[in-house]
């Protein structure tokens, strides 16, 4: 990720920006000790397990395992990329970024040429939409649909046109190369060699990022038997259907003063929102609610209205989408159009008013789920209930708010007409929802916590002191190391210490790139004992580490020696029993002097 912008630049940056007051700007934070401590605006909290290290600058959170340094904290809150949030540090820091255009291609990050093609390839389609001869259907369907002349321009739609390689053949004309056009998704190899358009004879709906930037398309049919109704853009570097909602640019004004948001399904939903007068409302990029796009709505309202169209009530996928916004702290309402509508349909046929009358009584996520699964088990058989409770409950356990939840767990009891205790004990049983973050990240947290502490106090202690990295590496290989994670921050750091290159947490961070790699190197930075005997710790470190790896050796060992002598291959035995009794030889070695 780095690699975008000068090391000289990023070392600039980085010299002249103290974590502390960069985070300062977007939370509050609190002096504890030699660090600083905060409620962690990456999960929900009531007590502060978010940690500032000024010395490190690093920040950790103990609670959800996010951390990182200063341009991993920008890229998080603000959703944006590596070059984008260093730009964005660069400037209170007052490092000027060279960015030459045109002349000079190489120099020009990846991700701001992406954004021209895109832009490029919108102003084609646009430019088609309003002016080709070719492009008459697609304005004849517009028309039809009612949308207004100002809603195709604020929204910037285009039309794709019937042709093998039209945008193709524009964007080469433009000089971008063909490598970057196909980085961008806007063309596909073809069979024979070459290229193809992706999107041909469709309808382009350009998606913008928060900062009006084209970052991909959605594209919609203009013929039945054209298939799918909507193709979207891949994802490439610029562009994730799961950290974009369609529509956000233009209405994030509008969430913040009116106080709430509406997610609806469609993009032509979300057009005919805006047009209605309903500029809060944002869409998802055709799959499922994300919790990315939940904590960037989050940033400007808690009231969320979900609207459903009226054949997707009670899908899986939008169950899911409730189930995480109520675990990012947001109550939501939920409303069904009625048979037959969508958005879109409901505000040309029946207008504003009374599309506002839905958004206005639209039910609280319990009233709805209750109904839907009054439809589905019948509430006055036991076994209905205890299957409405059972599916309900799992729901209501992300609710935080404890008054809100026991408010809940009456009406529910009301419901099935039961005790509340009853309901009460068996919340209980459900433990550990509430936090959204979904399985493989709750394993890839408690993997990196499970750094064994030898292994965390050597890093430790290379960092401090950079003359007993050469102890180490005398000592130990990256591969003596446990986990891939702690064996790529060991050769990096060898690596580095060879080239004679500075090494502090956030370096390293910056080198390894990505997520995983910073909160790795953040937690093992933060959540160490003081040492206070260098010397000593570093001896008894590598002892711990070898007698651990000679352990799991021996273990592998007698393994293999029992299946030896099952199948009574004595060779193979025989040398096993050698290399065992080596092993555990060894193994003394170690045993007397470490506790
Ligand atoms: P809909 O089928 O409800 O389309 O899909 P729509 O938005 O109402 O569009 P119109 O009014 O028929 O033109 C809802 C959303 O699901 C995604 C798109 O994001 C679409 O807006 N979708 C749908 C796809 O990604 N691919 C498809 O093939 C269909
Ligand atoms: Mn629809």
């Amino acid at each position: 990720m780095a690699e975008y912008i000068a090391q000289d630049i990023l070392e600039e940056i980085r010299s002249r920006t103290d974590i502390v007051a960069v985070i300062s700007e977007y939370i509050p934070l609190k002096k504890s000790g030699a660090n600083y401590k905060a409620l962690c605006p990456f999960h929900n909290e009531k007590t502060p397990s978010f940690m500032i290290s000024p010395a490190k600058q690093i920040y950790h959170c103990f609670g959800c395992g996010e951390g990182g340094n200063v341009f991993n904290f920008v890229m998080k809150y603000e959703h944006l990329d590596f070059s984008e949030a260093a730009g964005k540090i660069a400037e209170k820091a007052g490092v000027n970024i060279p960015r030459q255009f045109g002349a000079d291609k190489k120099m020009q990050s990846l991700f701001n040429q992406l954004y021209k093609i895109n832009e490029a390839a919108a102003d084609f389609f646009s430019g088609h939409l309003n002016e080709s001869l070719d492009a008459s259907h697609s304005r004849d369907y517009l028309k039809e649909r009612g949308f207004t002349q100002k809603t195709l321009l604020d929204f910037k739609l285009g039309y794709a046109p019937n042709n093998w390689t039209a945008l193709y053949d524009y964007l080469r004309h433009k000089d971008f190369s063909v490598e970057m056009i196909e980085k961008a998704g806007l063309i596909s190899p073809k069979g024979g060699g070459g290229y193809c358009d992706r999107f041909r004879n469709r309808v382009m709906f350009p998606i913008f990022n928060l900062y009006d930037k084209v970052i991909g398309f959605g594209a919609r049919a203009l013929e039945e038997k054209q298939i799918p109704k909507y193709l979207n853009s891949s994802d490439t570097p610029v562009f994730n259907k799961g950290k974009n909602l369609y529509g956000l640019n233009l209405a994030k004004r509008e969430i913040i003063s009116k106080d709430r948001a509406i997610i609806v399904e469609g993009y032509t939903d979300c057009i005919r929102c805006h047009e209605n007068g309903f500029k809060e409302a944002v869409a998802p990029l055709g799959t499922a609610l994300t919790e990315w796009q939940i904590r960037a709505l989050k940033r400007y309202t808690k009231n969320v209205i979900l609207i459903f169209d009226a054949d997707q009530a009670g899908e899986t996928a939008s169950l899911r989408g409730l189930d995480l916004l109520i675990s990012e702290g947001i109550i939501p309402k939920i409303a069904v159009m009625p048979a037959g509508f969508d958005p879109d349909k409901y505000l040309l046929e029946k207008g504003a008013e009374e599309y506002e009358k839905i958004v206005k009584n639209a039910p609280d996520f319990f009233d709805y789920k209750v109904n839907l699964l009054r439809l589905k088990y019948k509430a006055q058989d036991p076994e209905g209930k205890a299957g409405i409770a059972a599916e309900l409950l799992p729901t209501l356990a992300r609710v935080d708010n404890a008054v809100l939840k026991s408010a809940y767990v009456r009406k529910l009891a009301d419901v099935l007409e039961v005790a509340g205790t009853d309901i009460l004990s068996e919340l209980k049983k459900i433990k550990n929802v509430n936090y959204s973050y979904d399985k493989n990240e709750i394993k890839k947290i408690s993997q990196d916590s499970r750094v064994d502490m030898a292994e965390k106090i050597l890093f430790v202690l290379m960092l401090e002191d950079n003359n007993l990295i050469k102890e180490v590496r005398n000592a130990l290989r990256p591969v003596d190391f446990e986990s891939d994670g702690m064996r790529k921050i060991v050769e990096l750091i060898f690596d580095f210490a060879e080239k004679g290159k500075e090494i502090c947490p956030s370096r390293l961070i910056d080198a390894m790139g990505g997520n995983e790699a910073a909160r790795l190197i953040s937690s093992i930075s933060v959540d160490t004992p003081e040492i206070t005997d260098a010397a000593k710790n570093l001896n008894d470190c590598i002892r711990t580490i070898k007698r651990r790896n000679i352990d799991k050796k021996i273990k592998e060992l007698k393994a293999a020696q029992r299946k030896a002598q099952g199948e009574k291959i004595s060779e193979r035995t025989f040398k096993l029993t050698v290399e065992f009794a080596q092993l555990v030889n060894e193994r003394k070695k170690f045993a007397r002097s470490v506790k």
